[in-house]
């Protein structure tokens, strides 16, 4: 049993919109055994609770629950920061390429392990993982992952059209190959699996026929795709799915508009669509970074809010420029200060945490610190350099200290990140002494 003595913060209740109940003890102890999080509360409370356990003193720091990544693509950590294009031809002239090389297993199990070891080093405990259309891609990530004990959300991606031929699968070997996955790996530990079309242009009507068949054989599943992200790429749904009304109803049609169903992007979406993602309970992954690099356009989360739709920060790395959910949170805050509706502090941490928690369903093990949880957080470095250790004063309030953090942090503001427990990432030290 292990005491962790810090400054914390976390959104205990499960809301599903964002309001400021905050739980913030100063000089605050958290408690864990075998994994899980037992007590939470003031160091000296917990202390004369839990008088034998082991306490690891992180006093004036401060502890958060770890990070969750509602989208992103793990092949395409080799491919982040490509120049140039927008979606459709990124993908043709990078993704693909790239995603190609997932055929061999053992650079995808070399992948996976950077991959995770990115993850942790910017203090992010679950993601929510496009694979590539490879069955061994997924097994090789569940693999590294069950290693660590990590609560991933992954799926092998499918694809049968518009992409090319050595990424094709067909509607049979998605349905069958996904299902397989979904035998081996959904509630094995702490793995879940995500049924996932990539997006409506790469698959035939026959393939979204047997993703939504698998669906609704499995509701606990989760469902990821991408949704009106582009322009260029909206017109060319319309072509290619003439009978559908809308972008959102190319999935609906099969049973992919649910709970549990994240959609990356949706910015270019109208109040029908908006209606129907409020009813059905699903959740958009809003993914600033990605946004800004292909020039897809600003999301309007105040038309989010306003249909209480969920939505959970993500960075869609390879599209996304940083693995970092603090840089995500700042290009967030400035994609909404160009909307007129800046996300404070408080909600961008919402968003990564308890909010994308209770969007997937998932509150009872992640996204807070509450009894019973899974002992996934974070230490926060907030003087990790010069500068930071002139703007962040020891007494400073969270949501200054998480805001100049996201502003001008990235991984050297995480000093240590804990998976199921365990100290799973620890920040080597660095000077920043003036000399
Ligand atoms: N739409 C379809 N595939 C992708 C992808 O890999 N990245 C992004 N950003 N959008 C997509
Ligand atoms: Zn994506």
């Amino acid at each position: 049993m292990q005491l962790i003595r810090a400054n914390i913060a976390h959104f205990p209740h499960a809301t599903t919109q964002f309001s400021e109940d905050i739980t913030i003890i100063r000089d605050g102890g958290v408690v864990i055994d075998e994994g899980k999080i037992i007590a939470v509360d003031s160091f000296t409370d917990v202390l004369a609770r839990y008088p034998k356990a082991n306490v690891i003193d992180r006093q004036g720091q401060w502890l958060l629950p770890g990070f969750i990544d509602s989208h992103l693509h793990y092949p395409q950590t080799q491919s982040i920061a490509s120049y140039g294009d927008q979606l459709l031809s990124w993908l043709e002239n990078y993704t693909f390429p790239t995603e190609k090389q997932f055929a061999d297993e053992p650079h995808a199990q070399q992948i996976a392990q950077v991959f995770l070891r990115q993850l942790l080093k910017n203090g992010t405990t679950t993601g929510f993982v496009f694979c590539s259309v490879h069955q061994q891609s997924c097994e090789a990530l569940f693999s590294a992952a069950s290693e660590l004990n990590m609560a991933i959300v992954a799926g092998k991606v499918c694809m049968d059209r518009n992409c090319p031929q050595e990424l094709e699968d067909c509607p049979t070997t998605a349905q069958v190959h996904s299902a397989a996955l979904i035998d081996k790996w959904h509630n094995h530990g702490r793995n879940k699996y995500a049924i996932t079309p990539r997006f409506a242009p790469t698959s035939s009507e026959a393939q979204l026929a047997s993703l939504g068949e698998l669906a609704s054989q499995y509701p606990d599943v989760f469902v990821q795709t991408h949704l009106s992200e582009n322009l260029d790429e909206i017109a060319w749904v319309k072509r290619l799915f003439p009978t559908a009304i809308g972008y959102l109803d190319v999935y609906d049609k099969y049973n992919m508009v649910r709970p549990r169903a994240v959609f990356g992007h949706g910015i270019h979406l109208n109040e029908d669509e908006w209606q129907r993602l409020h009813e059905a309970g699903s959740t958009i992954a809003f993914c600033p970074t990605s946004n800004l690099f292909l020039g897809s356009g600003l999301f309007d989360i105040a038309s989010a809010k306003k249909h209480d739709v969920h939505v959970a920060l993500a960075t869609d790395v390879g599209a996304g420029t940083s693995f970092s959910m603090l840089k995500t949170y700042a290009d967030a805050y400035k994609v909404s200060q160009l909307r007129h509706t800046p996300i404070s502090p408080f909600e961008g941490f919402y968003l990564m945490t308890q909010g994308a928690a209770v969007a997937h369903q998932m509150e009872s093990d992640i996204g807070n610190l509450n009894p019973g949880s899974s002992a996934d957080f974070v230490v926060l470095d907030h003087q990790f350099d010069e500068l930071t250790s002139l703007r962040i004063q020891p007494n400073a309030e969270f949501d200054d200290v998480f805001f100049a953090l996201s502003i001008l942090g990235d991984d050297r503001a995480i000093r240590e990140t804990w998976v199921n427990g365990r100290r799973c990432y620890e920040k080597k030290e660095s000077s920043h002494a003036m000399v």
